[in-house]
């Protein structure tokens, strides 16, 4: 989602915020925008639809200046994406961004219109503006009108305000979407993401649920939603932005892909020894926590539900116990019920995604024995609000598309069975052998690296059609999954993905010789019901693409193109075959010339339901 920067220094702002909100362009958004006071109490605002690099060549030619300011990167919700809706929203001298819902904006816009506010937007956010400068009518400052406004406000936001009279604060309220403190030399900052911030401090402290805080240049006050004043944990950030560029890759997205072998080889580190995986790499209590566990039950979005979807084979046959997988905005409102000695798994690359966060506070009411989050971002809500975290370590993932994250979830995921399996019936041999087979996983990775070339000529098969169809068995039906989302979310071809098996029950009346159809088919046991399906669909007429182990029988004729993929371990097969079908999706993007980084409609962090 959308991206909040803002400033309390002595020197001018306009370029930090600028740049932080570079920084936070990945996320995705429509619009976006500044508001900056100089001494003299002189406010400038300027808003651009589109990209930051117009806003910055706005601010640049208007040559704005002043030691306070905040700025907005926007994804619309309320309102259409257009200069008039992008943030900062104003108020008099009140200026305001906001990340997240109001959710009872329609309410408060008719109570504000009935005490002669008029709106120029048609933004939900618009309300905090209005209802802001009201209240600051009858308080001693602008904290307490703030304070007010928040008690006001339902759904979930997070938002900065600042006032052009009085310019050597700002006012910062979080409740559901994130919000970080930057700690500078008399200057201080605010964030909705670290990142943004790098440049100018690496000392943070994350505002709770709640929690209002008055920034000035040399003071943080935090006071919590009773109005306690409360101390946050100032940390230097571990995040490097070491994504700052695209170096020499021509996209982020292709960037992450070629760093998967280095991340895989980064989240491995420390992690196994003597043909065991250290327990302990879960949270100092992992270990007596671990052996406990009957169940695990997995939430999460997007790729990372599709990360679950794989684990849940491994914890059934390597961690010897039941596991079931639910998105998360479905798992929040379904009555579900706890099994004994239930771990709750999270999986998230930005720890910070609205459905899986709110999914986690729900099951921490439910009498789940512990909760693990599977994440990306140290700091983020996600891990903060979980008992145990596994760090992934994958880096910064730029592009929308989630790539390096789902392998190093995955690798994460499978160390995650051979931990909880030593303490169940996992024979130590088999456990060497996953322990083994993870090791070798970055070389392999590596290897398959090289068949770029072939998939970029394959790609062209693609760039003309409208539609395709994933296929896989056992865990790699849910490689098929993530394949078919990939393709969807960059090329914006349709693409569906089915368990291999179902396809006679329904999917097979939609082949025909328009229909390509991808099936991942590495050696296993399930290889051979593979082939009958595979014959199902030739026998149609059906396109077939299928990605198979070096050594398969499967030949190429005129209807079946056979892409060889080099050999590995059953253990490690979901995490080796996404990587083609990562290229696929890429090289057809690149034929059918969207922006691959930032797909439309999309964004990469989601912290709003
Ligand atoms: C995947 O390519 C997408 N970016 C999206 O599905 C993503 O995986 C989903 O929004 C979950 O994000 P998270 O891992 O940060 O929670
Ligand atoms: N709901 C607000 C709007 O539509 C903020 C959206 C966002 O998080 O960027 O302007």
């Amino acid at each position: 989602m959308c991206g909040i920067v803002g400033a309390v220094a002595q020197r001018d702002v306009a370029e930090i915020l600028v740049e932080g909100l570079r920084r936070l362009e990945y996320r995705g958004y429509d619009s976006a925008g500044v508001a900056i006071v100089d001494g003299e109490q002189n406010l400038s605002r300027i808003r651009r639809l589109g990209k930051v690099q117009a806003l910055s060549d706005a601010v640049h030619e208007a040559k704005v200046a002043g030691g306070t300011g905040i700025a907005h990167t926007r994804w619309a919700t309320h309102g259409e994406p257009s200069e008039a809706n992008a943030h900062p929203h104003m108020s008099g001298d009140i200026a305001v961004v906001h990340n997240g819902i109001i959710e009872n904006h329609e309410e408060l816009r008719e109570t504000l219109r009935e005490r002669g506010f008029s709106f120029s937007s048609q933004t939900d956010t618009e309300v905090i503006a209005h209802l802001v400068e009201w209240e600051l009518r009858t308080s001693e400052n602008l904290l307490e009108a703030v304070q007010k406004t928040a008690a006001q406000l339902t759904g979930a936001y997070g938002t900065v305000v600042m006032n052009k009279n009085d310019p050597a604060r700002l006012i910062v309220a979080r409740s559901g979407s994130p919000l970080v403190i930057g700690y500078g030399m008399g200057e201080h900052f605010i964030a909705s993401d670290q990142l943004a911030l790098l440049p100018v401090t690496r000392r943070f402290a994350f505002l709770e649920e709640g929690d209002v805080a008055e920034i000035t240049r040399f003071e943080v006050n935090i006071f919590d939603a009773q109005g306690n004043a409360v101390k946050r944990e100032v940390k230097e950030t571990q995040v490097s932005h070491d994504s700052g560029d695209k170096g020499e890759y021509r996209h982020y997205m292709l960037k992450e892909i070629y760093e998967q072998p280095v991340a895989i080889q980064r989240t491995l580190e420390g992690r196994l020894a003597n043909g065991q995986v250290v327990s302990s790499i879960f949270g100092d209590n992992a270990e007596e926590l671990l052996s406990k566990v009957k169940h695990v039950q997995i939430i999460a979005c997007g790729t990372s539900y599709h990360a679950g979807l794989v684990a849940r084979y491994w914890l059934e046959e390597w961690a010897g116990v039941s596991c079931n997988v639910e998105i998360a905005s479905e798992f929040r409102y379904r009555k579900s019920h706890v099994f004994e000695n239930s771990l709750l798994v999270t999986i998230s690359q930005s720890g910070e995604t609205a459905d899986t966060l709110a999914a986690l506070r729900l099951a921490k009411e439910m009498g789940y024995m512990a909760s693990l989050t599977i994440c990306n971002v140290p700091g983020s809500s996600l891990v903060r609000e979980s008992d145990l975290s596994y760090m992934m370590k994958a880096g910064a993932e730029i592009g929308v598309a989630s790539t390096k994250a789902f392998t190093v979830q995955l690798a994460g995921l499978l160390m995650l069975a051979g931990a909880i399996g030593h303490f169940n019936d996992l024979e130590p041999a088999k456990e060497a052998q996953l322990v083994k087979a993870l090791q070798s996983l970055p070389a392999k990775i590596e290897q398959t690296l090289s068949m770029a070339e072939s998939i970029e000529l394959l790609a062209e098969d693609f760039a003309e059609m409208n539609h395709s169809l994933f296929l896989g068995r056992g865990e790699q039906s849910a490689i098929a999954m993530e394949g078919a989302l990939k393709l969807k979310e960059i090329s914006y071809i349709h693409a569906e993905a089915y368990a291999a098996g179902e396809l006679k029950h329904g999917p097979l009346a939609l082949i025909d010789a328009e229909m390509p159809v991808i099936v991942v088919a590495p050696n296993n046991e399930l290889l051979e019901k593979l082939k009958s399906n595979i014959e199902e669909v030739r026998a149609r007429g059906g396109l077939m693409y299928v990605f198979a182990d070096e050594n398969t029988s499967f030949e190429s004729d005129d209807t079946m193109k056979v892409l060889k993929v080099p050999f590995c371990d059953e253990f490690i097969a979901p995490i080796v075959y996404t990587l083609p079908l990562q290229l696929l999706s890429y090289y057809v993007a690149l034929i059918k010339g969207t922006d691959v980084d930032q797909p439309r409609n999309l964004a990469k962090s989601v912290t709003v339901e």
